[in-house]
């Protein structure tokens, strides 16, 4: 219980100071004759006793007050203690000011934990892993993104435990004994391959008030690791490069070729009219085949140009297929290939640019014709599928009779220029540029492209249509046919 703000021997001396004043007072009096002994000492007694319980009923307060102020210092957050009803003045005063002060700093104290912990909730959440150090190279702290990376159990280790990787560290070091902020790029084999720039800043640690060696809790150097994914960048240039070598070298082939007899056509054939005539087709031949080769090239680019933007038009799917049944009718009965449409009688418009579903659906069916057997059949399917909860989609599927495509080849079939046999696609005239057209426009109509195949029995092209302009369409972030050309296999 609550000590005495003042110590009994010096509540009893200032009692005496008090009284001191009126004692004198009284004993001047008395020795003047003025008022009689007895009374000045009863006089006196009755002052004292005043004086005490007055100073008495201060003491109290005082000590409540004292005793509520000692408490708020080690008080804890939930600590709800009401404070003392002091009884003065002076009392109420100091205590309304000590709350006001009190509820100031919890709200400030709230704030600053809402803030760290908004603050560990940033670092954690964020995508590029994070990992801070100490000056001796151990994490100290590491968010989601890194422990998924390095693994759970880097926290409290030396970094070279997780990453040993000797440039790394290397730079972790200088960093750590110079200062300063270093990048450098960093290849991580597992769990995927994928590339990063790692980038290590200094900072001061402010140093944990809890460390022994430490009380001040004065800054010490530690480094923050930052990791940013590149890696399809990195594809993105690689693939770029790739097609511009791709791109040049289809070209330069007929080019030759195209070089080569007019050279001889200028030489050695010049007066030979029946090499000429052969000569001449072939030239023909070359020439068409690199004018194809362009407007594969244009195509593609025009439809990247605007593949983020849904296109306004609407489109009659059957009038489109039965238009591209016409343009391949001679194709088709050239290798006795008969082209069967199975077809509801009508159909609802669909959202879409009737040039680019063209492409596709002329795409599709053109390489049905070229690699299915020869007097088999070409079957277009067309349907409407409606299911609840899901936007209604109409399916086109285009299967063909012929030796089917490996399932190892599916993941990679819509990539620019690549082929199962680049050969035989040549010699068919194709420029390997077909499926990436179609997986650009599909994509554009927020449509999906399903291919499944079984060797030695044939391959089946599946494009779906949100029959409405559905915003999210089906197939959700661009690039998920790729995906789901090599999940569908059937093997
Ligand atoms: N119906 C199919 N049957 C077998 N293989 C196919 C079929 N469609 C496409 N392919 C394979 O996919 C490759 C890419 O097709 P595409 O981009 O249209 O190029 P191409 O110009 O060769 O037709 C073709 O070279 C071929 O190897
Ligand atoms: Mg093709």
């Amino acid at each position: 219980m609550p000590q005495p703000a003042l110590a009994s021997g010096r509540y009893l001396l200032t009692c005496a100071l008090f009284a001191a004043p009126p004692a004198l007072v009284l004993a001047v009096l008395a020795a003047a004759g003025l008022v009689g002994v007895g009374t000045a000492l009863v006089a006196l007694a009755a002052i004292a006793a005043c004086n005490a319980a007055i100073l008495r009923y201060y003491q109290r307060e005082a000590v409540r007050i004292a005793d509520y102020l000692e408490h708020l210092a080690v008080e804890s957050d939930d600590d709800r203690t009401r404070p003392p009803r002091p009884q003065t003045d002076l009392g109420r005063a100091l205590i309304g000011n000590v709350s006001r002060l009190q509820r100031g700093w919890r709200a400030r104290t709230r704030r600053m934990i809402a803030q760290v912990e908004e603050a560990a909730v940033i670092l954690e959440r964020m995508q590029d892993p994070v990992v801070v150090l100490d000056a001796g190279r151990h994490v100290t702290r590491a968010n989601a993104a890194a422990r998924a990376l390095f693994g759970e159990r880097m926290v409290g280790r030396d970094l070279a435990e997780t990453l040993r990787h000797p440039a790394v560290l290397a730079l972790v070091d200088s960093v750590l004994k110079d200062g300063g902020e270093r990048s450098m790029e960093h290849a991580q084999s597992l769990p995927v391959g994928r590339v990063f720039e790692l980038r290590v800043v200094r900072f001061e640690r402010a140093g944990p008030p809890d460390d022994p060696a430490d009380r001040e809790g004065a800054a010490s150097p530690g480094a923050l690791v930052t990791l940013h994914d590149i890696t399809a960048i990195r594809r993105s240039e690689q693939m770029r490069a790739d097609f511009v070598a791709n791109a040049s070298h289809e070209l330069r082939t007929p080019l030759s070729t195209l070089i080569g007899f007019i050279e001889t056509l200028r030489g050695p054939a010049r007066d030979d009219p029946e090499a000429q005539a052969r000569f001449l087709a072939i030239m023909h031949e070359q020439a068409s085949r690199m004018s194809r080769l362009i407007a594969d090239l244009l195509a593609l680019s025009r439809i990247e140009v605007d593949e983020h933007t849904l296109p306004s038009g609407k489109v009659d799917l059957l009038r489109v297929l039965r238009g591209v049944f016409a343009a391949l009718e001679l194709k088709a009965s050239n290798r006795e290939v008969v082209l069967r449409l199975d077809a509801p009688e009508t159909l609802p418009e669909l959202p879409g640019d009737e040039d680019q579903l063209t492409q596709v659906f002329q795409n599709l069916v053109d390489n049905a014709v070229k690699y299915t057997r020869p007097a088999t059949e070409v079957v277009v399917a067309v349907t409407v599928q409606e299911a609840a909860g899901r936007a209604p989609l109409v399916a086109v599927t285009v299967r063909d009779q012929g030796e089917g495509i490996d399932r190892a080849h599916l993941p990679r079939l819509t990539e620019r220029f690549y082929r199962v046999d680049a050969a035989r696609s040549r010699a068919m005239g194709g420029t390997g540029l077909g499926l990436a057209i179609v997986k650009h426009i599909v994509s554009r109509h927020r449509g999906r492209l399903l291919i499944e195949s079984r060797l030695g029995e044939g391959s089946t092209f599946t494009v779906l249509l949100p029959l409405a302009p559905a915003a999210g369409g089906l197939s959700g972030p661009a690039g998920w046919i790729e995906q789901a050309g090599a999940a569908v296999t059937k093997a």
